[in-house]
């Protein structure tokens, strides 16, 4: 069994790393490309699910993040910091963690999964919860990093989260042994998508592949603006995760979409959560809410006939669905019964209730 290297060190020539950066690694990256075979069968596409949920904190942040730290301590920072509706700070925290640095985190309180705000109090951050949203955290945090000097910006904002993050496009080429159709992807922040574009437009100029992917985001409804065409002060969705209201990459995800063919649409909180529970019961993988955005919105499409039957598609899956239980119990159509610890209760609860 060869041991990965991690990011940094797996794909050195193609990011901006020299002999001053440091090759941190908690060995994020080389996460499973899973073929969906019960949902390609029903929707009558190729479906291939990228499992970002399975990096070390379980998001697709720690691609950049890795990166960024890397970065920072290289150029002698010791403090970072960003804003974060939770898998960025969970990943900011346990880098810094690993690096010795001090990591503070802005959350717009109430609005972050449990296990999220778990770990990075784990990992030891300063964690402050602010009585505003995302957009709202991230001026703040944005305003403080051009105040010091010493403090290092860690949101997408930061060019080595992107160039960390496009590593994802390089993977699913290897793994697909090409492009897909299409690359279906939630849009919060738009940070992902750019990089995804990003790492597949450096592949073809490299000749790793000759054709690009339709590159189509998904925003949440309530949180729509790149799809509205201006920003939204009070964004709501149940997937927290993308509850982002002015996404500082919004240039990025437009021009993705256009150069690609491709498109920024968005699907209703119904149907991230029917695709969230689908991708549980048919494919046994379980994603976080916000992660389901880009399976909810090929869904949608492929019934508006604008997804043409067989396409070969990649649902990126941003994150696990372990971070958020209280949403996962939510959604299960039935409470589990509590009975007595005897043979004849089992037996009458499991032959006599089969569901
Ligand atoms: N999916 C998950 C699970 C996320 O945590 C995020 C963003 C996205 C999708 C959207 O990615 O912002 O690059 O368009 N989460 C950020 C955070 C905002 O703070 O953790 P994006």
């Amino acid at each position: 069994l060869k041991l990965w290297p991690g990011l940094l060190a797996a794909y050195r020539d193609r990011l901006p790393i020299n002999e001053q950066t440091p090759l941190v690694s908690l060995q994020e990256g080389n996460t499973p490309l899973i073929f969906a075979e019960s949902i390609s069968r029903e929707l009558g596409l190729e479906i291939h699910l990228k499992y970002e949920g399975l990096n070390p904190t379980g998001s697709f942040k720690d691609r950049g993040m890795v990166l960024a730290v890397a970065k920072a301590v290289e150029a002698g920072s010791e403090t970072i910091i960003c804003a974060s509706t939770g898998n960025t700070s969970a990943s900011a925290a346990a880098y810094a963690a690993r690096m010795g640095l001090r990591c503070l985190v802005l959350i717009p309180d109430g609005k972050i999964a449990l296990g999220k705000l778990a770990q990075a109090m784990m990992y030891g951050a300063e964690v402050v919860a602010i009585r505003g949203n995302f957009d709202q955290a991230l001026a703040l945090v944005r305003e403080i990093a051009e105040e010091s000097s010493q403090v290092t910006l860690v949101n997408s904002v930061n060019p080595y989260r992107i160039e960390g993050q496009k590593t994802a496009a390089f993977e699913v080429i290897d793994q697909l042994g090409g492009a897909p159709d299409y690359l279906a992807i939630p849009v919060g922040n738009a940070g992902n998508i750019t990089a995804y574009w990003k790492g597949f437009y450096e592949s073809r100029e490299r000749g790793d592949i000759d054709r690009l992917p339709k590159m189509i985001g998904f925003e949440a409804e309530g949180a729509a603006a790149i799809v509205r065409g201006e920003p939204i002060a009070d964004p709501e969705t149940v997937a927290t995760a993308i509850r982002i209201g002015h996404p500082a990459s919004w240039q990025g995800a437009v021009n993705a979409a256009r150069d690609s063919g491709g498109v920024i649409d968005s699907v209703t909180d119904e149907e991230i959560l029917a695709a969230y529970k689908m991708l549980a019961r048919q494919e046994g993988v379980f994603c976080e809410p916000a992660s389901a955005a880009g399976l909810a919105g090929v869904i949608k499409r492929l019934k508006q006939g604008r997804i043409e039957p067989g396409s070969r598609i990649v649902c990126v899956l941003t994150g696990n669905g372990l971070k958020d239980a209280h949403i996962a119990l939510s959604v299960c159509d039935s409470e589990f019964p509590v009975i007595d610890a005897d043979m004849a209760a089992v037996r009458n609860q499991i032959w006599s209730h089969r569901r």
